[in-house]
């Protein structure tokens, strides 16, 4: 692990992809070079801003301002904000704006927004006159530490999420860490689920570094760009390895398989927000992880400890609503769970713990187990 940065350290991150390899740019107030950053990547290129209502009323103006700085053209489109915009509806939306916009082959789509305008944004640019270049501005914690590197892009069907989508990369990614401060509380702690899921699957250092150092993370300043800047080079390392998910990147979805369940039977709304249900499924993996004896109790209860510490919800009963129907029922949670993109044949592949700071991919989970391991949990 590298030392802590200075506050007012830009630190810049490569994922390395070969002819696709690019920069993420993190640091306070680092908005401000967009324009010039993007006037030195693709010269002469017009751009078009996605973004939602609420993420436009504080960072648009600043956005067009660094692009205007630069002498960059930019046409916006504004989304209403959550998932509701990620759908077939609000791909057509950005599409048919994208085109009105004249967006050509050798511009450039700006998502400026959290993970719902980055994936619906990329996937949008994706497709566009089949592929043309974005950059992701991420303007929440989760979006700066996950879903805006590593080209995952895409929609949810009525069916289940993420289930429509493409591998398209950014060009650039620039993490700026003041635009985290409009955030509310509880969205920020659903973003350090993400942060924190990169100490317990593969760096132990990290995980107790932020045990000792959370709160000055949650603060702001230095402490909070170190844990930003570590998580996006865990997440570039492996990007960098498996860009398309064939090994090693599956273990980034540790505590997803159950976290997705959760949020499907929430009904993808604000009851449980995607960090909150990554917290909760991290602890059922490491718990799922100690009663197949992979590792001690004692060690699942540090994952949710920490968690807990932070004030995420870890268990199935910290979900608002638990009694209603969907949620304390194990059959109804294994039905959602067998729409996972990592089911295979009807087996479940799951990432479990080997150690806090190892995490394993598991095929061939037996379901009868996982039925028995969730219904203990609601029981509990
Ligand atoms: N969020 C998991 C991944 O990017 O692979």
């Amino acid at each position: 692990m590298t030392a802590p940065l200075k506050a007012s350290d830009t630190t810049v991150v490569n994922v390395a992809l070969d002819d696709r390899a690019y920069d993420i740019v993190i640091g306070r107030d680092v908005l401000t070079s967009l324009g010039t950053r993007i006037a030195a990547l693709r010269p002469g290129a017009r751009t078009a801003i996605v973004t939602d209502k609420t993420v436009a009323r504080h960072w648009l103006e600043p956005t067009e301002a660094s692009l205007a700085t630069a002498g960059i053209a930019t046409a916006r489109i504004i989304v209403d904000e959550g998932e509701g915009s990620k759908t077939y509806a609000g791909l057509e939306k950005v599409s048919e704006a994208l085109i009105a916009a004249r967006i050509e082959r050798n511009d450039l789509v700006i998502a400026l927004g959290g993970g719902v305008v980055g994936d619906l944004a990329g996937f949008a640019a994706a497709i566009l006159r089949r592929g043309v270049d974005f950059v992701q501005v991420p303007t929440s914690l989760l979006a700066q530490v996950d879903s805006s590197v590593g080209g995952k892009t895409g929609i949810n069907s009525p069916q289940g999420k993420n289930l429509l989508g493409a591998f398209h990369q950014p060009v650039l990614v620039i993490a700026d860490t003041a635009v985290l401060d409009t955030l509310s509380p509880r969205q920020f702690r659903a973003g350090y689920a993400e942060v924190a899921k990169y100490g317990v699957l593969g760096d132990e250092a990290f995980f107790a570094w932020l045990e000792s150092n959370h709160s000055e993370a949650f603060k702001g300043g230095a402490a909070r760009e170190h844990a930003i800047a570590t998580s996006c080079r865990a997440k570039a390392a492996i990007v960098a390895r498996d860009e398309r998910e064939n090994g090693d990147r599956a273990l980034l979805n540790l505590g997803h398989t159950f976290g997705h369940a959760l949020e499907a039977a929430t009904g993808f709304s604000d009851r449980l927000f995607h960090g909150e249900g990554v917290a909760i499924g991290m602890v059922l993996a490491a718990e799922f992880s100690a009663s197949l004896g992979m590792i001690s109790q004692g060690e699942a209860a540090r994952v949710a400890r920490h968690l807990a510490e932070v004030g995420l919800p870890t268990k199935l009963q910290d979900i608002a609503g638990f009694a209603q129907e969907g949620l304390a029922d194990a059959d109804a949670l294994m039905t959602l769970m067998a729409q996972d993109k990592k089911v295979r044949r009807g087996k479940l592949t799951f990432i479990l713990l080997e150690a806090v700071g190892r995490a394993a991919i598991v095929k061939d989970v037996d379901p009868k187990r996982v039925r028995d391991f969730l219904q203990s949990k609601l029981k509990a």
